[in-house]
């Protein structure tokens, strides 16, 4: 029953670069639908642990499985734009060509994907028009488009205001809520990891800790007695690392 819920396996994976030792013997289940945070001191291995499961980097020992043919999206800080293309075609670019890529179910899909992260009507928008939460929501847009069945966040948030940054996070929890895709998702943010996810990967420059949290959402979740101690109690274990 756990094997068929197992999306990816992290296998005694070690990461050694420059002679540096960023992580070692590494090993994790990831369950389907899983929504997991990483959060740790600056330098400790966090974005290269998003590359290794990118796949744009292996791992100097050990291994990762996937599924055959897995998706894979990323969104990273720097919504990263192409300044002289508009919404829609930073989006459609993302489409993955095949042959069921017709105009106009690319038409559809963008504008399905821009309803969803609330940019519906700035299609024709170039990236220098849009504020820095609108060019993050394109920049989400744009990994969703595809429809991953992982998605890797690498501080998608951490350069936006509070106000819009709290909206983000409720709309992804909601996008994550109805399709339960599995995200990892890198953050300095304590209140966010905790906000977000329910399984939390702490580095701590030796090791990397694994903790799950209990609470459950409501509509007040930010002002739950659960949720700030589980602020607070995951905060003073930060603090003892520095
Ligand atoms: N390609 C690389 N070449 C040299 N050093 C690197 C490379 N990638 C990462 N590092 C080093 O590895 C350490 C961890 O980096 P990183 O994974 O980006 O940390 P974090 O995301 O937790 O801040 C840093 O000290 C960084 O300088
Ligand atoms: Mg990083």
């Amino acid at each position: 029953m756990e094997r068929d819920n197992l999306l990816i396996a992290i296998n005694h994976v070690f990461k050694t670069i420059k002679e540096k030792t960023l992580i070692e013997d590494f090993s994790l289940s990831v369950n389907k639908g899983d929504f997991i945070s990483i959060i740790g001191p600056s330098g400790c291995g966090k974005s290269s642990l998003i590359r290794l499961l990118a796949r744009l980097d292996s791992p100097s020992k050990g291994e990762i499985t996937y599924p055959k043919n897995i998706n894979i999206s990323c969104v990273f800080q720097d919504a990263a734009l192409i300044p002289w293309l508009n919404v829609f075609e930073n989006i459609n670019l993302a489409i993955p060509c095949n042959a069921t890529k017709t105009k106009i179910s690319a038409k559809n899909k963008v504008e399905e994907i821009l309803s969803l992260v609330k940019l519906s009507g700035f299609e024709s928008y170039f990236p220098h028009e849009l504020s820095g939460g609108m060019k993050m929501r394109v920049s989400i847009a744009r990994a969703l488009v595809s429809d991953p069945q992982l998605l890797l966040m690498d501080e998608p948030f951490s350069s936006l205001d509070e106000i819009v940054r709290n909206e983000l996070q409720d709309d992804l929890w909601d996008y994550w809520s109805t399709k339960k895709v599995n995200i990892f998702f890198v953050t300095h943010s304590i209140s966010e990891a905790v906000f977000l996810s329910q399984k939390i990967l702490i580095f701590n420059r030796q090791t990397i800790e694994y903790k799950e949290c209990q609470s459950v959402r409501t509509p007040l979740f930010r002002f739950n007695p659960n949720y700030l101690n589980e602020v607070s109690e995951l905060s003073n274990r930060l603090r003892s690392y520095v």
